[in-house]
C-alpha cells in the first residue's frame, strides 16, 4: 500500500502531500484495492448540505476485498483466531478460504430467507465467529447491516428497528459474557412486539438455551446451512456495489434524546480502515492483531473485521470480559496465541491495573511489539504501567483518538514512527486536517492554545448522513461552524504543536469507552412514575473515567430512598441498557435552572466532581437555596 511513512520525516513529506493534493493521495491508496469499476472522479464534496462522495462511479464489493482476493496467496493463512468465553472450551481458527466459504454460505442462507441489496438486517449477537461471517455475509449481498451491541435492552433494539425500518434479524439464543449469560433471543421477542417490519429472525445456536421460535418468522441458522451444504456448499457472487452504496449503519448517543444511525459507504470507508490499520499499527504481514473492542461498537467493525481483513491480516477475536475468570485472561489470551500488537480500551487498562501485577506473573508478553489505546482519554498512570508492564517499555503506545462517525482513527501517533507522549493524540494522520476554533467558529491559530474540534476537509471515512434524517447530520455535525465537520470534542494544541483531546464538549458522556447521552438517561429516568424530572452529569471515576450522576426530583420525597435508587436503575436499564445505570442518584428537592428554565449543568457537573469550592456565579439562579440543599446532600 502507498504513502506509508516508515520514519517521522516520510510522515511530514506524506502528510504535506496528502494535504496540498489530497485526490492524488487517496486516489494512490485506493489503486491498492480490488475495484469492478474504477471511479470516475476521487471526490466530491461540500460541507453545506453536507453531500461528501468518494470515488463517484465506482463499484466494488468490500468483501471481494477482505476475502476474495486473499485467496490465492493466504487462503490457508487464519483470517479469524477466536478465543471463546471459558478457557477450557475449545477455540477455533478460521482461514480466509474457510471464512470465505462461510460467508459465501450464508449469504444463500439470507437470500433464501428473502433478503434483498439494500435491506437493513438487524444483527444482536454475541462475540462469536458467525457474528463476522453474518455482517460479511450481509455486505456480500448488499444488504446494509446495523449492529447491536449485547448490553442494550429490548426498547433500544426495537427504536432502532423501527427507525432502520429493518426487515431480518440475526441473532442467537443467547450469549456468555464472562460469568453471565445473556438471553439474547429473549430480549429480541420482547423488541419484535413493538415492530411489525421484520420478516425472519435468524437464530444461532450458541448456548443451547430454550427459546420460543415463532412459526413462519424464526428459522435456525443451523438447519438454515444445512439446507445450502446439502446443495454442495456453492459459491456466492458478491453483489456489484456502488462506492457510495450504504455498507452499514450504526446508532451512536448525542446530545439529544434519540440515537442517531450513522451511516458508512462502501468505497470510503474500506479503504479508510485499510489505510489507517496498515499505517498506525506499522501492520507486517503474519502479525496476529488482538482489537479487544465488542463489534458492538465503531472500533470492533472497523479494526476486527474490516481494516485488517482487508489487508490480509490475523485478527483476534475475544468473546468474553477482560476479567473472567480473573484479571490475568488477557495475558493468557497474548501468551497462548503469541499476539503481536494489542489495542484496548484506558477502561480495561485501568480495570487490570487496579487489580493488581501478581496477574502478568507467569504470563509470556514478549510477542507483543505494538500497543494501541482507543475509545477515551488515557490518564498516564494507565499509560505508563501499559507502557511498563505490559509493553515492557519496548513498544510504541498508539493512542487513536476517532468517533463513530469518523470511521477510523483521525489523529494518532504512528506506531514506532512517528513520536509519542502519554495522553496525546499527538498529530493528525495523512489526510486529516484539523482544527481548533472557538466559540465563535474563529480558528485559533498557534501552539499552546486550546478549543474546539472541527475537520476541515473530507476523507474517506467519514459519515454520510444520519439514517433516515439528513437534517439531523446537518445539524449535528455541519452547521456549529460554517463549512467545518464539528466532533463534538474540545482539544489542546502544547507548545510542541502536539495535540491533546481534552473531552466532550457537548452532552455526551463517555462511560468505560461507551458513549452515552446525558438527554438518553434523563428521558429514561423521567419515565418513571414516582420521578417529576432529573438531570444527568459525568464525574471522574477511577476505572471507568466517567461515571454517571444523577439528580433526581420525585414528586414525594422516597421514603425507603434506596428501593428508589434501586428501581430508577431498573427503569434505566429496561428503556436503555445496563450500560447507562448511573452510578450515583441524588434526590433533591429542585435543580438549579436559570430563569428561563435552563438547568445550570455547570454547577451540577462541579458538585458532582466534588469541586465545590468554587461554583461561580450563582446569582442568576431562579432559587439559589437549591444549590445549598443539593451540596450539603451530595455524594
Ligand atoms: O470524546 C472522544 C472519545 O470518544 C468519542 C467517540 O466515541 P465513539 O463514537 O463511541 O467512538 C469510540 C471509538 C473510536 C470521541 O468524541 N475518544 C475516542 N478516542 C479517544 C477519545 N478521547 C480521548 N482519546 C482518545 N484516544
Amino acid at each position: 500500500m502507498k504513502n506509508i511513512p516508515r520514519n517521522y520525516q516520510e510522515y511530514q513529506d506524506i502528510y504535506k502531500f496528502s494535504i496540498e493534493q489530497p485526490e492524488l493521495f487517496w486516489q494512490e491508496i485506493a489503486d491498492d484495492f480490488k475495484w469492478q469499476k474504477k471511479w470516475d472522479k476521487v471526490l466530491d464534496w461540500n460541507f453545506n448540505d453536507p453531500s461528501v462522495k468518494w470515488f463517484t462511479g465506482a463499484k466494488l464489493n468490500i468483501t471481494e476485498n477482505c476475502l476474495d482476493r486473499h485467496l490465492a496467496d493466504k487462503g490457508n493463512q487464519a483470517a479469524i483466531i477466536w478465543e471463546p468465553n471459558n478457557p477450557k472450551e475449545i477455540h477455533r481458527t478460521l482461514t480466509y478460504k474457510e471464512l470465505y466459504q462461510k460467508v459465501c454460505q450464508f449469504c444463500h442462507v439470507l437470500k433464501n430467507n428473502g433478503v434483498n441489496k439494500g435491506d437493513r438486517v438487524c444483527i444482536y449477537m454475541p462475540m462469536v465467529p458467525e457474528l463476522v461471517i453474518a455482517i460479511l455475509a450481509c455486505a456480500r449481498i448488499g444488504a446494509v447491516h446495523s449492529v447491536i451491541f449485547g448490553g442494550f435492552s429490548s426498547q433500544s433494539i426495537a427504536d432502532r428497528i423501527q427507525d432502520a425500518g429493518a426487515t431480518h434479524i440475526i441473532t442467537a439464543d443467547g450469549g456468555y459474557r464472562g460469568a453471565k449469560e445473556i438471553p439474547l433471543k429473549f430480549v429480541i421477542d420482547d423488541a419484535l412486539v413493538q415492530c411489525d417490519t421484520i420478516k425472519k429472525v435468524i437464530v444461532l445456536n450458541r448456548t443451547s438455551t430454550p427459546v420460543s421460535m415463532i412459526k413462519d418468522r424464526d428459522v435456525w441458522w443451523e438447519e438454515e446451512v444445512q439446507k445450502i451444504e446439502a446443495l454442495g456448499n456453492p459459491d456466492f457472487l458478491a453483489e456489484q456495489m456502488d462506492a457510495e452504496d450504504l455498507l452499514f449503519i450504526l446508532y451512536t448517543s448525542g446530545s439529544t434524546g434519540k440515537p442517531k444511525g450513522v451511516v458508512h459507504t462502501c468505497g470510503g470507508y474500506m479503504v479508510y480502515t485499510a489505510y489507517t490499520f496498515k499505517n498506525v499499527m506499522q501492520y507486517n504481514f503474519g502479525e496476529k492483531f488482538f482489537c479487544t473492542a465488542d463489534i458492538g461498537w465503531i472500533t470492533g467493525h472497523s479494526y476486527i473485521i474490516y481494516g485488517p481483513l482487508a489487508n490480509g491480516a490475523i485478527s483476534m477475536m475475544y468473546e468474553g470480559v477482560p476479567n473472567f475468570p480473573d484479571a490475568g485472561r488477557m495475558w493468557d489470551i497474548i501468551d497462548k496465541y503469541k499476539i503481536d500488537i494489542l489495542y484496548t480500551a484506558p477502561t480495561a487498562i485501568r480495570s487490570l491495573m487496579a487489580a493488581g501485577d501478581k496477574f502478568l506473573v507467569g504470563k509470556d508478553l514478549s510477542s507483543l511489539k505494538k500497543l494501541g489505546s482507543v475509545g477515551e482519554p488515557i490518564n498516564e498512570e494507565a499509560w505508563n504501567w501499559y507502557n511498563e508492564k505490559i509493553g515492557k517499555g519496548k513498544c510504541p503506545i498508539v493512542d487513536t483518538w476517532w468517533q463513530t462517525e469518523t470511521g477510523g482513527m483521525m489523529m494518532s501517533p504512528i506506531a514506532g514512527v512517528t513520536p509519542a507522549k502519554p495522553g496525546y493524540a499527538m498529530f493528525p494522520l495523512p489526510g486529516i486536517q484539523p482544527i481548533l476554533v472557538d466559540e465563535k467558529g474563529s480558528e485559533i491559530t498557534g501552539n499552546s492554545v486550546s478549543g474546539n474540534l472541527c475537520i476541515k476537509f473530507p476523507w474517506p471515512g467519514m459519515l454520510r448522513t444520519t439514517y433516515g434524517d439528513h437534517e439531523r447530520c446537518r445539524l449535528t455535525y455541519f452547521s456549529t461552524y460554517h463549512n467545518l465537520y464539528f466532533t463534538g470534542d474540545g482539544c489542546l494544541r502544547d507548545a510542541d504543536g502536539y495535540y491533546r483531546i481534552t473531552g466532550r464538549v457537548d452532552d455526551v458522556l463517555n462511560v468505560s469507552g461507551h458513549r452515552i447521552g446525558t438527554a438518553e438517561v434523563e428521558n429514561a429516568i423521567n419515565r418513571h412514575t414516582g420521578v417529576v424530572e432529573s438531570a444527568i452529569v459525568g464525574y471522574p471515576h477511577e476505572i471507568k473515567g466517567q461515571g454517571i450522576y444523577a439528580y433526581v426530583i420525585c414528586h414525594t420525597p422516597p421514603i425507603d430512598s434506596e428501593l428508589m435508587r434501586q428501581d430508577i436503575l431498573q427503569t434505566v436499564s429496561r428503556i436503555i441498557g445496563a450500560v447507562a445505570k448511573p452510578d450515583k442518584v441524588q434526590f433533591v428537592s429542585g435543580l438549579p435552572k436559570t430563569r428561563s428554565g435552563k438547568i445550570m449543568r455547570r454547577i451540577l457537573r462541579k458538585i458532582a466532581e466534588g469541586d465545590i469550592t468554587n461554583l461561580g456565579d450563582t446569582s442568576t439562579l431562579l432559587d439559589p437555596t437549591i444549590v445549598e440543599e443539593i451540596l450539603k446532600n451530595h455524594l
